[in-house]
């Protein structure tokens, strides 16, 4: 099965679709004030990417770019990909939603980091990623997972 993943926009409907996620907070409201008070275009691109079933946001999740100066995951540091808030609402979980994100966001080929909630390293071991040991210094709460592209492995 192969899905479309697309870029989400910063609108009213798609601002909306996230209500029905469950890690709706503090990135979410900023989008909606800069909206609100016009610090942003309507229609202009989010850090979301996300998958629709027909007119409903069934997945998503958002992609940042980090510098390789800021670096503190990979040796030699590099530029990667974090990513946060992969989230499949309930009744379309494991119908393969979750790795079909995941995949686009390999297809940027460059390494990723992101954070796994407890219950979801299982899933991220299956999607090639790894745990890094814990570093209290830099990791705190955080348990982070990390993928490279093949090339690029040692
Ligand atoms: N642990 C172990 N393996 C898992 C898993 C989990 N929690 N979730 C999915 N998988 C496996 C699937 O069985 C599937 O394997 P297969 O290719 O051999 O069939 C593969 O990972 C891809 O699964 P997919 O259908 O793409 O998963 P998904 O669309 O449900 O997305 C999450 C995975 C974790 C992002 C999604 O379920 C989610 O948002 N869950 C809610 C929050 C959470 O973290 N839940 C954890 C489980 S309680």
């Amino acid at each position: 099965m192969s899905y479309k993943v697309e870029r989400l926009k910063v609108n009213y409907k798609t601002l909306e679709e996230f209500k029905k996620f469950k890690e709706y907070g503090v990135q979410e409201l900023s989008m909606l004030e800069d909206l609100q008070e016009n610090m942003i275009e309507n229609d202009s691109d989010s850090p979301f990417y996300g998958i629709y079933f027909a007119d409903t946001l069934v997945a998503r999740m958002s992609l940042y770019e980090v510098d390789a100066k800021f670096d503190r995951y990979f040796e030699p540091q590099q530029t990667y990909l974090e990513l946060w808030k992969l989230e499949v609402l309930p009744n379309y979980q494991g119908k393969g939603y979750g790795k079909a994100l995941v995949d686009f966001a390999k297809g940027f080929n460059l390494p990723i980091k992101t954070n796994a909630r407890m219950k979801s390293q299982g899933f991220w071991e299956k999607m090639g990623f790894h745990a890094l040991a814990y570093d209290m210094a830099r990791d705190l709460s955080e348990n982070p997972l990390v993928w490279q592209p093949e090339e690029k492995k040692a």
